[in-house]
């Protein structure tokens, strides 16, 4: 069992301004589940009690990034904080080049299209996020995930489950000349937000480097994964969070960064790269699906509100903060006795399905069983990183299931309260008391790609 200390240190701020959450009653809530065709992404986010859905746009912000959003430029071309979050970016990531963009996804396009990712190609990643591996997928390349082994043991504890395995990596190479691009994702959030370490980043590198691919991080949650490195990696225990950023950045030829995650703001999103002409085609095809270049599809206020930001992320008392309230939670489940993944991630808790409900087989999915339970009983909401989301057909047509089928509860960035992680503690706990009563769901209507968003389901009793 993890040894913890209940009482955490006191997080690094104080609240100015709050948002009224609702309690709801389960009779309603197992209404609305019905009618939403029983997929949580289409439950109304009022009638969320703990909303856990994702760490993703749903931050606070600062006084000092609301101070920021009033000095937006509005200006079509070339505004003023266009220029303060290029060298915000430029002084964190050490690039030349830096492109806004709406969102992650919408730089993951771009990199698609920069590099050409059509047919035949391969990209390959420690394990690409779904909407990376979407866009990878439907431009007609494959997305090949590589992660290390022990990152399927839920058990196991291992500082660095994020790491992506070098030595296939380096047979994958060695056998295929189609691989146009490598993406390292830090941290590894399908796996359940698990870190990457610096050996491993240097490392990948390295071979990218050898074989001449151009190798991109997804730095989606790069503060974090900087943080467990501080914690995890002796040599890098004396080193700012910001010094061992960019450390993890000068190892890699770009990013693309989903900045609702460690951007602290509510959207956008960025490339940063040191090529010249893969920039100057992002630039090009900018103009037609995004925007100016030097706004990227956010207004001036949103670019303030991000170079901001970037800077409070990399303070080392707020990002102590956050790793102590995500282990909280993780840790208060493990003394419950309930099955998690471990070690905690660095954004979230992820319950392990298949040990939590081991009477529901896969192909009733138990993860989406068990993310409907804690919505309809509790009003909590967590996601699914199981077979709704991962699953696929292979080509004889039959399904292949994920090795791990989680329930993830995010936790958004300087906004629940310990007392209202106890309550989602509390909850979990009384729901695997009656974890047998809960039943497996089958598919009504499934879209295809990206199904967990939209697909609706009927319980199976
Ligand atoms: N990369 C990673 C690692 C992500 O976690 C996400 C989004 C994206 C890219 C795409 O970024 O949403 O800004 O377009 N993750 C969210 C989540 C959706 O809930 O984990 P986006």
């Amino acid at each position: 069992m993890v040894e913890f200390n209940r009482r955490i240190k006191p997080p690094p701020f104080k609240t100015k301004t709050i948002e009224h959450i609702k309690k709801t009653t389960h009779q309603e809530r197992k209404m609305w589940l019905e009618e939403a065709g029983y997929n949580i992404f289409n439950i109304a986010a009022e009638n969320v009690y703990i909303d856990l859905l994702t760490d993703s746009g749903t931050s606070a912000m600062s006084d000092y990034q609301w101070a920021g959003i009033m000095m937006g430029d509005e200006a079509y071309a070339h505004c003023k904080n266009f220029f303060n979050l290029k060298d915000v970016i430029q002084d964190i990531t050490g690039f030349k080049y830096f492109i806004p963009t709406h969102q992650g996804r919408s730089a993951e396009n771009l990199i698609c299209y920069a590099f050409n990712l059509t047919q035949s190609k391969v990209s390959i990643s420690n394990q690409f996020f779904d909407t990376t591996r979407a866009n990878i997928e439907t431009s007609g390349a494959e997305a090949l995930d590589l992660i290390i082994p022990e990152a399927f043991d839920p058990s196991l504890m291992y500082d660095f489950k994020g790491n992506l395995d070098c030595k296939e990596l380096v047979k994958t190479l060695e056998n295929q000349d189609n691989v146009a691009l490598i993406i390292l994702t830090i941290t590894n959030n399908t796996g359940g937000g698990q870190p990457v370490s610096m050996q491993n980043i240097r490392e990948v590198s390295k071979i990218a480097k050898k074989y001449t691919i151009p190798f991109f991080l997804d730095a989606a949650r790069f503060a974090e994964n900087a943080y467990f490195i501080k914690l995890r990696e002796e040599k890098y225990k004396d080193l700012t969070p910001k010094e061992i950023a960019k450390k993890t950045f000068s190892y890699a030829d770009g990013c693309i960064v989903s900045a609702k995650k460690d951007g602290l703001v509510n959207i956008g999103g960025f490339i940063a790269l040191n090529d010249e002409k893969i920039y100057l085609k992002i630039k090009e095809r900018m103009v037609i699906v995004e925007g100016f270049p030097t706004y990227g599809g956010l207004a001036g206020r949103d670019l303030e509100a991000l170079a901001r930001g970037l800077v409070e992320v990399l303070s080392e008392e707020y990002l102590e903060y956050r790793y102590n309230q995500v282990q909280y939670l993780g840790n208060s489940l493990v003394e419950g006795g309930i099955p998690i993944l471990l070690p905690v991630g660095g954004h979230s808790v992820n319950l392990d399905a298949r040990r939590f409900l081991p009477h529901i087989p896969q192909a009733q999915f138990p993860g989406w069983s068990l993310v409907n339970a804690l919505y309809e009983r509790y009003g909590v909401r967590s996601v699914e990183l199981g077979s709704v989301m991962q699953a696929k057909k292979d080509k004889d047509g039959t399904w292949q299931y994920p090795k791990l089928e989680l329930v993830r509860l995010a936790i958004p960035r300087r906004v629940y309260s310990q007392e209202h992680l106890n309550y989602v503690t509390d909850s979990i706990l009384d729901l695997y008391e009656h974890r047998s009563e809960i039943f497996g769901f089958e598919i009504t209507y499934d879209p295809g790609v990206l199904r967990h968003f939209t697909a609706r389901f009927k319980p199976i009793k």
